[in-house]
């Protein structure tokens, strides 16, 4: 019973495989209400935002799912320059963010002497730095790290290995979960999380996702639900996954109380309120794409990604406002796990 297993995570927060199964088969509201007085209770009552610039869509992967995929032809390709990546990380600091989050394809031009001299100048300014740039070796996220990058985030998108290698053409399941153990080993505040409404996707494989979070006590995790991307073998997909990942986002929530969980900007993407939704059901981070106007509408990784159309300063007002209609706080810190 859901009641049981809720009282259950409460105490001992942990629960195992078939209870983190009928959680996520069952709808009760109290799912979210739990996540939501575990979020308020460990995280307060304040929201981080984070700034994400989004620098270069050039990406030598194929993921099925996404829409920067490097068989889409359709997409014009940009990579901005060291100095523009600078004046919109400026731009961010003076909005207010204390976290800036630099996300892009796997780029090869971008190599670490670059990433490396780049995290060196944005760690003048009093920010917290996280890069997402998808798998490196042990060496290559050791000198990120030594430049004075704070965060990494690499989701695992499905533990399901065989869904996985359906997905990934040519990458290599094994290397994912190293990647994510070098990452933590390194001391680097770790984000991983998946994607929920992957074809052929089952809730058993959710629930493993979830446990995988914990055991690798994740600092950081990030749910969405997929979207399927016109340009993509994948465009005909069903695509009313929300109400799934929500529930998946919850569930993380109360297995790890104290991580730091994004309202994703694909769960606003396909649902009206949906960052609020989230927020109301244990996220506590909203990260706002700062990525310049021309850029942006680039970066589609899905379609109608919102966010696109608006300024960055308007897209801070936009939050800021969300955020307070929803009786939360801004926070002022820069958003650790451990603060
Ligand atoms: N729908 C939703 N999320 C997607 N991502 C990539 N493609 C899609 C899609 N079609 C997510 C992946 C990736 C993150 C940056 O965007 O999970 O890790």
């Amino acid at each position: 019973m859901v009641s049981n297993i809720l009282k259950n995570i409460l105490i001992n927060k942990n629960a195992t495989y078939d209870d983190v199964v009928s959680l996520l088969m069952s709808d009760d509201k109290s799912i979210f209400e739990s996540a939501n007085f575990l979020c308020q209770k460990y995280k307060s009552n304040f929201i981080h935002l984070r700034a994400l610039i989004e620098f270069t869509n050039i990406c030598k992967n194929d993921c099925l799912y996404c829409g920067l995929r490097c068989s889409n032809k359709n997409v014009q390709r940009y990579r901005m320059s060291e100095s523009e990546i600078l004046e919109m990380v400026k731009k961010s600091v003076n909005l207010g963010y204390r976290t800036i989050v630099l996300q892009g394809g796997e780029d090869s031009f971008f190599d670490t002497d670059k990433l490396c001299a780049i995290a060196k100048k944005i760690k003048k300014h009093d920010v917290a730095l996280t890069y997402s740039v998808g798998e490196k070796t042990y060496e290559e996220y050791k000198a990120l790290k030594e430049s004075g990058v704070d965060r990494y985030l690499l989701r695992i998108e499905t533990t399901d290995e065989e869904l996985y290698k359906k997905m990934h053409p040519n990458m290599s399941y094994k290397n994912r979960f190293d990647c994510l153990e070098s990452l933590k080993k390194l001391g680097f505040e770790t984000g991983t999380g998946s994607l929920v409404g992957l074809p052929n996707q089952t809730v058993e494989s959710l629930a493993n996702d979830i446990l995988f979070f914990k055991e690798l006590n994740a600092d950081m995790v990030g749910v969405g639900p997929f979207i399927p991307h016109p340009q993509t073998p994948l465009f005909n997909e069903n695509s009313d996954n929300f109400d799934m990942a929500l529930k998946v986002m919850a569930v993380t929530r109360l297995l790890l109380p104290d991580i730091n969980i994004p309202a994703t900007t694909a769960m606003e993407t396909i649902r009206t309120n949906g960052r609020v939704l989230a927020l109301n059901s244990g996220a506590n981070v909203i990260m706002v794409n700062i990525t310049s106007d021309e850029h942006k509408s680039n970066y589609e990784i899905y379609p109608n990604k919102i966010g696109s159309d608006i300024s960055a300063e308007k897209a801070t007002e936009e939050i800021k406002t969300l955020i307070l209609n929803s009786n939360r706080k801004i926070s002022k810190n820069k958003g650790f796990r451990f603060e």
